[in-house]
């Protein structure tokens, strides 16, 4: 089923590639006005353009989702321009270096945590501010199956992705009654630059693990987004989406 999100405004945080930009241009094509949040302006704005191309409306706004000001302002910039906001996609991440634990830096710990977990905290907050006034929203928030099953060498992801799973329970439940769904995705390998940080022989032996032979497309896990944020997905809140080609079902 098409997700139809006519005359609806989406905002999606990490839009300037990857996930984030197939994301942002799936709202489109589903019709709503979108909002694209990232630090990188000519990579937002490309993504702006490409929905504008295909004769949709949207707005890049710099944003770094660790920063509690940037965040609250690219909410309110959401508002004042197009006047509500009905869907969002807590998306921003990235993966940091492999390092086991006794290695692992606090600066680099820190700023993974800041990123994934805090800023996805942070988006929830201003985000649920707007939609409690309107009584209506849904959101979705993007962890990894590195949230669900451990990935040695990556374990200060893994404990992110997992806070953002637990999160999004918690704040299912806490918003449920003023008519607010939360659920969130976790993606197995998906092609896009994060993936490509991966050594070549590392890359190999994780798409082997996939039951169906092949890394993702960012728009397979678009479409599952955009379709949790619609009228389709309306009995659905809390939930953990894992969408990994078979991966955690070993
Ligand atoms: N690619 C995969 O295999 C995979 C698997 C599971 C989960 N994920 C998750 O998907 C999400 C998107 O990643 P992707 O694979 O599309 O990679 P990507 O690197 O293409 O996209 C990440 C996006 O987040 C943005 N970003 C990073 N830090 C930010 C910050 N502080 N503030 C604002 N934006 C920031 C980047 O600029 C980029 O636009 C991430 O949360 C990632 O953890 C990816």
């Amino acid at each position: 089923m098409t997700a139809q999100l006519n005359g609806k405004v989406a905002l999606v945080t990490g839009a300037s590639s990857g996930i984030g930009r197939a994301t942002a241009i799936t709202f489109a094509r589903a019709g709503a006005k979108v909002v694209v949040a990232s630090r990188r302006i000519a990579e937002g704005e490309e993504t702006v353009n490409r929905i504008l191309d295909l004769g949709g409306e949207a707005i890049f706004v710099k944003t770094d989702v660790s920063n509690a000001a940037e965040v609250e302002a690219l909410v309110n910039k959401a508002v004042n321009i197009y006047g509500r906001l009905d869907c969002a996609c807590n998306n921003a991440g990235f993966g940091g270096a492999a390092s086991l634990i006794t290695d692992m830096l606090e600066e680099d710990w820190n700023r993974l945590v800041d990123v994934n977990l805090k800023g996805t905290w942070l988006c929830l907050k201003y985000e649920l501010r707007t939609m409690l006034k309107q009584g209506k929203g849904a959101i979705v928030n993007v962890a990894s199956v590195g949230g669900v099953v451990g990935f040695a060498s990556y374990a200060s992801y893994c404990a992110t992705k997992g806070g953002i799973i637990a999160l999004t329970r918690a704040a299912a439940l806490e918003y449920a009654q003023q008519g607010i769904r939360i659920n969130v995705v976790s993606p197995g390998a998906i092609e896009t630059n994060m993936l490509a940080t991966l050594p070549t022989d590392a890359l190999v032996q994780l798409i082997a693990k996939h039951p169906l032979r092949r890394s993702g497309k960012p728009e397979e896990i678009a479409d599952t987004i955009v379709w949790l944020c619609s009228e389709a997905a309306s009995f659905v809140t809390g939930h953990n989406m894992i969408i990994d080609g078979g991966y955690t079902s070993h």
